[in-house]
């Protein structure tokens, strides 16, 4: 099947994507690396994609920064600016990019993971690997890799955490080259059965209480527990070499099946955080319908933590930039709803606001016939997403039909607030600023047309609805 490109969502132009990798902000620029397989539009050997943007919406596609070597293949890692020239690896004191990525080698059957680094000295265009790779050896640990760094201010050290097998392992360095293990967090917290992948760590407000904490994500895979693979979080404190848990345990972060490997933007100015993730799953990754590309991120996620039933939670919203795309096609105010439809684009952004105490369903189909629900049950403030009937399904058993949400967080109040983007090839869902979360592919034949609000019993009253294409 011939499938549109997402107008609003990242894609390489040619072939195989999946982890965002290296998110950097430097002089003017968003960098977004990823891994790629230059050959083919399957998973393969891994190099560093490349593009930059300047509004994280519209991407400048650049030359594959990293390729193979004789250590292996380029697997997920992330970038910094050394901007004091802590490494020495720059001739001026104004620093320049430093990347840190996994070198996995294969042979034999054997599997053999080191950590790696390379710079840049002109913006990200061409990077030179460190002449002393690896930069930490394998401890023998098989899956050993995603090196994260980020500079921790308290402490005036840099700080790397990368996945080791069902946990996660943090070193510090100085000059970025020379790393020393302090700490592991995760051990049998986590993950039952499978393996880390790709952690993050970094500061966050507390929007209603002005607290500081940090939030430790991880990805899961080959895990029993919710069949696929996803991504959860942590809420604690870091001191610069532990890391220790407020809430009691870790918490999904997106209720959906398309939403892995995320990762956080660093050096990013006026204080914002955002991060995002690849929109897929490794248990149909590889076979969901595709042109000569394949895959794409999600859109960039404003992330905040609130407070909420004695607990903190991780908040996501799309990036504020996407207003400036926004073109309204619809707006109203205050009305009672049994059932109405709504011309609707291929990309677009619904907002909504609607009374919490009654069911309704939103319904998004095409001129086919074909359609996803989001049905919402007030009983239980639980919400079913079913992509059963939303087009080519078949291309793999894992591809889950229907998950069920909830209860919803955040139900304060009588509206359940809803923000909805829509995308030729997935919907993402953003209940009660962002708390819960539903990010999941569908991949109808036609485009969608049209949207559907209808209740289930009786009249439900809506405060407030927005349409907008964009
Ligand atoms: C996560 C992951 C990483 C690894 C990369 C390989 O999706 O498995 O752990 O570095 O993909 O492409």
């Amino acid at each position: 099947m011939e499938i549109n490109r997402p107008k609003l969502h990242f894609t390489p132009v040619k072939n195989w994507m999946n982890d965002p990798n290296g998110l950097v902000y430097y002089q003017g620029e968003y960098h977004l690396f990823y891994q790629h397989n230059p050959f083919d539009n399957v998973w393969g050997p891994m190099h560093w994609g490349h593009a930059v943007s300047k509004d994280l919406l519209n991407w400048e596609h650049l030359d594959i920064a990293l390729k193979p070597d004789e250590l292996g293949t380029i697997f997920s890692g992330s970038a910094v600016v050394d901007e004091k020239n802590s490494s020495r690896l720059f001739e001026d004191e104004n620093g320049g990019l430093v990347a840190f990525y996994t070198n996995h080698y294969e042979e034999g059957g054997q599997v053999r993971e080191t950590q790696s680094m390379a710079y840049s000295k002109d913006r990200g265009r061409t990077w030179i690997k460190y002449d002393k790779n690896p930069i930490i050896e394998n401890p023998g640990i098989k899956d050993f890799r995603d090196p994260k760094v980020f500079y921790h201010k308290d402490t005036g050290k840099w700080i790397m955490i990368l996945s080791a097998g069902n946990k996660a392992m943090i070193y510090i360095s100085e000059n970025l080259k020379d790393w020393q293990y302090v700490s592991e967090f995760g051990e049998n917290l986590g993950a039952k059965t499978g393996i880390w992948e790709c952690p993050d760590l970094f500061e966050l407000e507390v929007a209603n209480t002005g607290e500081k904490l940090w939030v430790l994500k991880f990805d899961l895979v080959r895990h029993k527990e919710n069949t696929q693979s996803q991504t959860k979080y942590f809420v604690g404190d870091f001191d610069g070499k532990n890391f220790s848990m407020l809430n009691p345990e870790s918490t999904w972060i997106d209720f959906g099946r398309d939403f892995y490997a995320a990762q956080s933007w660093s050096n990013l100015p006026n204080s914002r955080s955002i991060w995002l993730g690849w929109m897929s799953n490794w248990d149909y990754a590889n076979k969901i319908p595709a042109n000569d590309w394949r895959s794409a991120m999600t859109i960039p996620r404003e992330i905040g933590l609130v407070r909420a039933e004695e607990r903190y939670f991780l908040a996501q919203k799309p990036v504020r930039e996407i207003k400036n795309s926004r073109e309204k096609i619809h707006g109203e105010e205050e009305f009672l709803i049994r059932s109405k439809e709504y011309p609707i684009e291929a990309s677009a952004e619904i907002s909504l606001e609607i009374e919490k105490y009654k069911d309704f369903e939103i319904r998004f189909e095409n001129s086919l016939g074909e359609y996803v629900d989001l049905t919402y049950n007030s009983e239980g403030s639980k919400v079913i997403f079913k992509r059963e009937k939303s087009g080519v399904t078949e291309f793999s058993e894992s591809f889950e039909k229907e998950m069920e949400i909830g209860p919803l967080i955040g139900m304060e109040g009588d509206e359940l607030k809803v923000n909805i983007l829509l995308d030729q090839n997935s919907i993402e869902v953003f209940f009660n600023d962002g708390i819960d979360v539903i990010t999941n592919l569908i991949f109808p034949k036609e485009e969608i047309n049209k949207m559907s609000l209808t209740s289930a019993k009786d009249q439900v009253r809506v405060k407030k609805l927005d349409i907008w294409s964009l």
